[in-house]
Parts: C-alpha cells; sequence; structure tokens
C-alpha cells in the first residue's frame, strides 16, 4: 500500500506569518527521501495553505508523483491543464471549513465534477474523486470516467465506539471491494494516524493512503523524516 503525504499543514504554517518559511516544497522532498510515495497538496480558492508558485515548483521537483487536490472549477481544472500533475484529487470546498468536511455527493453535483472529469483526462492527467464510503458512489464515478476513488475515512477516524468502528470499516471494505470489481483505482484518507491506520492497512483491495495532519503534527516533535518512517513502518508490518 502507497503512502501519500499531504503537506498542505507546512503551507499553514508558512501562510500563519505570510513569510517564506517553511517552505512545503522542502518538505515534498524530505517526505520523499524518507520512503513517501508520493505528495498531495490542496490548491484552494482562497490559497489559504498551498499557493500557486508551490503547485508550479511542486510539478517541476516532486520525483514520486504528485497529486493535486482542487475543487472542480474552472479555474482549477485551467491551473491543473497548465501544470500537469501526475494526478487530480476532486474535492468538495466550502470557504468557511477548516478542513475538507466530506466526500463529493456525485448525484448532485454531477454537472460540475463529470465536465471537469473530462477536461483532465483529456489532458491526460488521471482523476480521483473523493467520496463517501459508499457503493453506489464508486457506480456514479465510473460512469462519469473517474480512474481512481478515494474513500473518506473521516468519519472512521472519529468513531468510538468499537461496534460503530467495525460497521464503518466494513463500508469502507465493501467500497473498496466494489471499485477494485470495476477497476478502478483505490485510495483512502482523511483523519488516519499512527492507530487508526493499521485497519484500514488490513483492507488489501486500498491501493494508497493519503495523510497530512497526524504526520505533520508528530514531525513537530520528531522531525519530518522520522515521522513519515514511523508512519511507513507500521504500514509495512501489513502490507508492501
Ligand atoms: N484526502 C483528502 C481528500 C483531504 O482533503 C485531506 C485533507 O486535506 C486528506 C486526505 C488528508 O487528511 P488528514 O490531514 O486528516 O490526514
Amino acid at each position: 500500500m502507497r503512502l501519500c503525504i499531504n503537506i498542505d499543514h507546512i503551507a499553514t504554517l508558512r501562510q500563519a506569518r505570510m513569510e517564506s518559511e517553511p517552505d512545503p516544497v522542502l518538505a515534498a522532498g524530505i517526505c520523499e527521501l524518507a520512503g513517501a510515495d508520493g505528495i498531495v497538496c490542496h490548491l484552494r480558492e482562497d490559497r489559504r495553505h498551498i499557493t500557486d508558485r508551490d503547485v508550479n515548483i511542486l510539478k517541476q521537483t516532486v520525483k514520486t508523483k504528485l497529486d493535486l487536490e482542487m475543487a472542480a472549477t474552472d479555474e482549477m481544472v485551467k491551473i491543473a491543464i497548465e501544470t500537469m500533475p501526475y494526478m487530480a484529487t476532486l474535492v468538495p470546498e466550502k470557504r468557511q471549513e477548516l478542513t475538507t468536511e466530506g466526500g463529493l455527493d456525485l448525484s448532485a453535483t454531477e454537472f460540475k465534477v463529470s465536465p471537469a472529469i473530462d477536461s483532465l483526462k483529456e489532458a491526460g492527467i488521471k482523476t480521483s474523486v473523493f467520496i463517501e464510503p459508499s457503493p453506489e458512489m464508486v457506480d456514479l464515478a465510473l460512469e462519469m470516467g473517474a480512474d481512481m476513488i478515494e474513500i473518506h475515512t473521516g468519519k472512521y477516524a472519529r468513531l468510538t465506539a468499537p461496534e460503530d468502528i467495525v460497521t464503518e470499516l466494513e463500508k469502507i471494505r465493501q467500497t473498496a471491494l466494489t471499485a477494485k470489481e470495476l477497476g478502478m483505482g483505490v485510495n483512502a484518507g482523511h483523519g488516519l494516524n499512527y492507530q487508526n491506520i493499521t485497519a484500514i492497512a488490513n483492507i488489501a483491495e486500498i491501493d494508497e493512503v493519503s495523510i497530512g495532519h497526524s504526520i505533520i503534527a508528530r514531525a513537530a516533535f520528531t522531525g519530518l523524516e522520522n515521522a513519515v518512517r514511523e508512519m511507513l513502518t507500521i504500514i509495512r508490518r501489513i502490507r508492501q
């Protein structure tokens, strides 16, 4: 299972002072040296953390693969096509939210998401859609031409009652299985940390996880390279 690191929070720290450090580009290089399989950054409409400059330089410097997380808007599609990241992940975006709050409801946003997928794919960018764990959403994602899904694990990460966790994990597993059977790539992310990653890594159909907050938070105490390596050690105990 691949580990991709979301470096938005490094940019959040930089933007807190509107200075030039810490530089998310440098962070991406350290994550790659520590063994990360890819780098994820979310260019938001309000540019609250990652900026256009970051995306441009990351495209030139990331040696693994760059996943540009973005809303399905004309502005972002244009930037993605100009930048040509390895892949794009389409997410819902609200100005007031602290972080992405849920998956795309593809039945309600088809009119926005479908044309964005078409344009990205025409340009040769692999496209993933961030969805709630639901096999029905996988069918819609396939119909719209997405290459991959990213399953929202935020609810799983917040649950505390063991029986609720088991139920949510089963939904995640069924969603992953449905996507795999349809020939799609399966990613997962949001709220994953050094504890709850184990059950996710045990779902064989999940190809890749995208993790930001927990790794960057740990990095403040142990250094970024160590924080990435520790996560990789946990994952590699279960999956290659
Ligand atoms: N995947 C998606 C689509 C996200 O929006 C985020 C948060 O930016 C993540 C994964 C990473 O979530 P976290 O920072 O909670 O690890």
